[in-house]
């Protein structure tokens, strides 16, 4: 049996820890979707055309290397704009999210786009300064040489552009439920998240 959730919203809400941890709890598989555009967005970088890049995208290349640095993130947000990349993805997407045993989605057009007929939507959100602050941390972390004021730019022209395009523009399903986390520690977080997906659960037999 199918059990989808889909986890939207901007960079650095939470999303990926919240998507993976309830991912764990209750078995599921999980699909960070941004993976995909980061990986369309390194082979333009490498000098690939995007839609070549994204239609030639292979599962492996997801493993491989760091595809989360500030550099990938900026070019696969540009990629993401155009229609024929998106639409190159679609198709393993829904496969991934029908597969048997349930799995949790996360990305931008998840519960609008990829699967409006999921069984959990969530919207997870928090204040662009939240949300730089934490991707800084992750950065820093890391051992990158960025500041706090290029990251807020950085958050603030990513979500520009993936809310403003005219395809799967980055917004929230009709149904889905909103998560905002700024005031949120990663345990509360979770566990609304948790609590939210157990009430659409079925019902063990
Ligand atoms: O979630 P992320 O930061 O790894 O995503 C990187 C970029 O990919 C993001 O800025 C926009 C794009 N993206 C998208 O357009 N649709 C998705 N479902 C996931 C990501």
């Amino acid at each position: 049996m199918s059990f989808t959730v889909a986890i939207d919203g901007p960079a650095a809400a939470g999303k990926g820890t919240i998507s993976k941890a309830v991912a764990t709890k209750f078995g599921f598989a999980h699909l960070d979707t941004g993976l995909l555009y980061r990986a369309v967005g390194r082979r333009t970088l490498q000098g690939m055309e995007p839609i070549a890049g994204a239609q030639a995208l292979t599962a492996e290349e997801l493993e491989q290397g760091d595809l989360r640095t500030a550099e990938i993130a900026q070019a696969a947000s540009k990629v993401a704009v155009i229609p024929e990349v998106r639409a190159a993805l679609v198709d393993f997407q829904r496969a991934f999210a029908r597969r048997t045993g349930g799995a949790v989605l996360d990305g931008r057009d998840i519960g609008t786009v990829i699967c409006p007929e999921a069984e959990v939507k969530l919207f997870v959100t928090a204040s662009p300064e939240v949300r730089a602050e934490r991707r800084f941390l992750e950065l820093k972390a890391k051992g990158s040489d960025v500041t706090r004021d290029q990251v807020l730019s950085d958050v603030k022209e990513r979500d520009a552009r993936d809310a403003d395009r005219s395809t799967a523009p980055m917004k929230p399903a009709a149904d889905a439920v909103l998560l905002d986390t700024s005031d949120l520690s990663i345990e509360d977080a979770l566990a609304k998240a948790v609590e939210i997906i157990e009430k659409s659960r079925p019902a063990k037999p």
